[in-house]
Order: C-alpha cells, then sequence, then structure tokens
C-alpha cells in the first residue's frame, strides 16, 4: 500500500469544516479540450464515445491529475448523458442538442425514467475504475485526492431538454413553464428523482463529494429560483443526506445566494462577478465557499496569473473553510502552463 502524506484528501477535510494547512484547489472543466492529449483521444473515439467507455473516461479523469496535480478529480462525463434514461437522444457537436426535445406537455407526460444503473453502468464502472487510479497514485510525498462525483440541477438539465437554442440564454424554458406550469413541474420533478438516483449511485461506486451544475439558475429571478430550481435541488440534497459532502455551483451567484444558503449544500460554489465579502455576509460562515478565479485571468501572463491568485487567497474567506477554483468552467485554448502556474502559486510551491 502507497504510504500518503494524509489519511483524509484536504477538499474533505475542508468541506468537513476541519483546519487544513492551505486551501484544496481543483479547476472546473479541468479535463478537456485545452489539453492535448484529451483532443487526441477525442479525435479517435468522438465526445460519447469517451464518456460511455469507462476506461477511457478514467484515463481523462487522470489526465489533469498527472499534468496539473490538484487536490481533487472530477468524474469525466456530462451532465446531459442521463437525458437518456428519460428516453431523449443527446448530440454533442461540441454543445449538447437534443434530437428529440420536449416541446409540449403531451411529451413530458410521454418520459418515463428508466432505471438509472442499468442505463448508465459505463459511468459507475468509470467512478469504480478511478477511484482505484487514486489509490493507486501513491509515493510517500503524494497527497490523497478526491474523487468528485456531478450531475446538473433539474433545472438547467430542462434548459438543454427544451429550449434548442432558438432564445438567447434558454428563455424557451422559462416560458415552457410559465405556459405550461403543470408539465414542467412534472418534468422537474421526474429530474429532481432521477438526479438523486445517479448521484446516489455514484457515491455507491466511490465519489467523495458531489457537485451540482446549476449553470442557468442565474437566468431566473430569486422568485422565480424559488419556484424552478431551489425546491428540486433542495430534494435532490435531502436525498442524498450525509453520505457526502455537497457543493452547488450557480453561474449568476450573485443575486441568489440567500436561495443557495438555504439549498443545504455544504458548500457554494460561486462565480467571479460575487466577491467572497459578498457571499459571506449572506453565508455568515454557514457554507464552505469555492471559487471565484475569473477563468479568463488563465490566458496569461503568468506575472499576473500569480498576482491575480495570491490576490484571491487573500481576500479568501477566513470565517468558513475555502476551495479554490474557477467561477466557470475552464475555456478552451487556455495554455496549460498558466493552468500549472496558478495550482502551484495556490499550493505555495516554486515553479
Ligand atoms: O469538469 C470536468 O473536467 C468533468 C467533465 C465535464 C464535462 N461537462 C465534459 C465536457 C463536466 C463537469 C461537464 C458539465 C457540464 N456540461 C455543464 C455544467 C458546467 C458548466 O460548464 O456550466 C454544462 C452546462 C454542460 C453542457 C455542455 N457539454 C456544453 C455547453 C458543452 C459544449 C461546450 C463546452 O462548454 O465545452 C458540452 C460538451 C463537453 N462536456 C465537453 C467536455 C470536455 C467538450 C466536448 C468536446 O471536446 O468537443
Amino acid at each position: 500500500m502507497p504510504a500518503f502524506t494524509n489519511a483524509e484528501p484536504i477538499l474533505l477535510r475542508t468541506l468537513r469544516n476541519q483546519p487544513t494547512e492551505r486551501p484544496p484547489v481543483w479547476l472546473m472543466r479541468q479535463a478537456g479540450r485545452y489539453l492535448a492529449e484529451y483532443r487526441l483521444l477525442k479525435e479517435k473515439h468522438g465526445f460519447l464515445g469517451l464518456c460511455r467507455s469507462p476506461e477511457l473516461a478514467t484515463e481523462i479523469t487522470m489526465q489533469p491529475i498527472r499534468r496539473l496535480n490538484p487536490d481533487a478529480a472530477i468524474l469525466f462525463s456530462d451532465i446531459l448523458l442521463p437525458a437518456e434514461c428519460l428516453g431523449l437522444r443527446v448530440e454533442f457537436n461540441p454543445g449538447p442538442k437534443v434530437i428529440n426535445p420536449i416541446r409540449t406537455s403531451a411529451d413530458v407526460s410521454s418520459l418515463r425514467i428508466r432505471d438509472v444503473k442499468s442505463s448508465l453502468p459505463f459511468v459507475f464502472e468509470a467512478v469504480r475504475q478511478i477511484r482505484r487510479e487514486l489509490e493507486n497514485l501513491g509515493g510517500p510525498s503524494v497527497e490523497r485526492k478526491a474523487l468528485i462525483g456531478f450531475a446538473g440541477s433539474p433545472w438547467t438539465m430542462a434548459c438543454y431538454l427544451i429550449d434548442q437554442g432558438i432564445y438567447k440564454h434558454f428563455s424557451g424554458t422559462s416560458i415552457f413553464a410559465r405556459n405550461n406550469p403543470s408539465a414542467s413541474t412534472a418534468l422537474l420533478n421526474l429530474l429532481a428523482d432521477l438526479t438523486s438516483d445517479y448521484l446516489i449511485q455514484q457515491i455507491d461506486a466511490g465519489a467523495d463529494a458531489v457537485q451540482l451544475f446549476d449553470t442557468w439558475g442565474g437566468i431566473l429571478s430569486p422568485a422565480d429560483y424559488r419556484q424552478y430550481s431551489l425546491p428540486y435541488i433542495q430534494r435532490i440534497f435531502e436525498q442524498i443526506g450525509s453520505r457526502v459532502p455537497t457543493v452547488l455551483y450557480v453561474n449568476g451567484s450573485g443575486l441568489l445566494l440567500e436561495e443557495m444558503t438555504e439549498s443545504g449544500a455544504t458548500c457554494l460554489s460561486i462565480d467571479w462577478r460575487t466577491s467572497f465579502q459578498q457571499a459571506v455576509s449572506v453565508t455568515k460562515g454557514r457554507s464552505v465557499i469555492q471559487g471565484n478565479f475569473d477563468p479568463t485571468h488563465l490566458f496569461g501572463p503568468i506575472e499576473s496569473i500569480v498576482r491575480e491568485t495570491r490576490e484571491m487567497l487573500q481576500s479568501a474567506p477566513k470565517e468558513s473553510g475555502y476551495i479554490a477554483n474557477l467561477g466557470h468552467g475552464i475555456l478552451p485554448g487556455t495554455p496549460v502552463e498558466n493552468v500549472g502556474a496558478f495550482i502551484r502559486t495556490l499550493k505555495g510551491e516554486e515553479f
């Protein structure tokens, strides 16, 4: 067995409110197009081919771990894959497109949840394989890494299943919800049950923590957020209970901090337009905070990345645990060495 410097990964210690020597760091979308080794495999197998192969999904999850040494791995998959469990077919080019989208309330009535475990076995097998790879990293100076599972929030999933890019910012989903209140409630309920099951299966397979991406929650007013997004997120986190710590990411978090705090998430992941002070003034130390580096800073130069990263660290919350991360996913074309500079600065390493 490899000798680890710490029994528990630093990310988990932070999520459990234990003191740590430094904040843990990982990056949303840390696997993907900015890595040449990812592009090679995607060219050969296609995006869905990567997601559907546990071996390839494991390899891609591990690529940023080997190259950049963040404190956590995030399962390689996509928030749209569980749509298959509702009989919806999704293509990626590179963004998701549903072949048979939801257009009417009758489309919602015809949806049925197929068993998550037997519909997406490759996801849970990937989690098991990544777990093994992480345990085998080893070496006396290697800190253990956490494995993060994830899903999209019901509202954000609905945005992709209903709106086909006809409207800017997924307004088609809000329009559908206003015109079809009972169908939209039924759909969001279905998605909440499906997502709870999906995340619990990831946890059973070995995920140490789970993150819910509510990428399009920010298009809603706080009142609409309380109607269309928050209750379903609360239900998912209730179902997960105390199994593992939970993280909620909202793009456009600044206006929804109160609602995010009520979600029951262990940790709130904020974007770069939301300051730490603003977040803490609402959470009052009740939630761990994650974020909030602007992903465009990573386009360099290195000196400014180092300066901005140090500034972020200085202003990071002291009232609660803090996880260093971006305010949204890493952008394609981000220079890999700049990502390395960000992570090394956070870890206090020389480079
Ligand atoms: O973080 C990771 O490294 C794990 C992998 C991951 C992917 N998608 C792989 C992916 C995660 C966590 C996601 C989540 C996801 N997918 C979200 C929520 C997070 C966010 O960024 O807001 C959303 C909204 C999606 C939907 C989606 N999938 C979009 C909009 C796109 C296309 C454009 C883009 O942002 O990359 C995808 C495709 C996708 N998912 C790619 C990857 C690596 C690119 C596929 C390619 O290589 O062409």
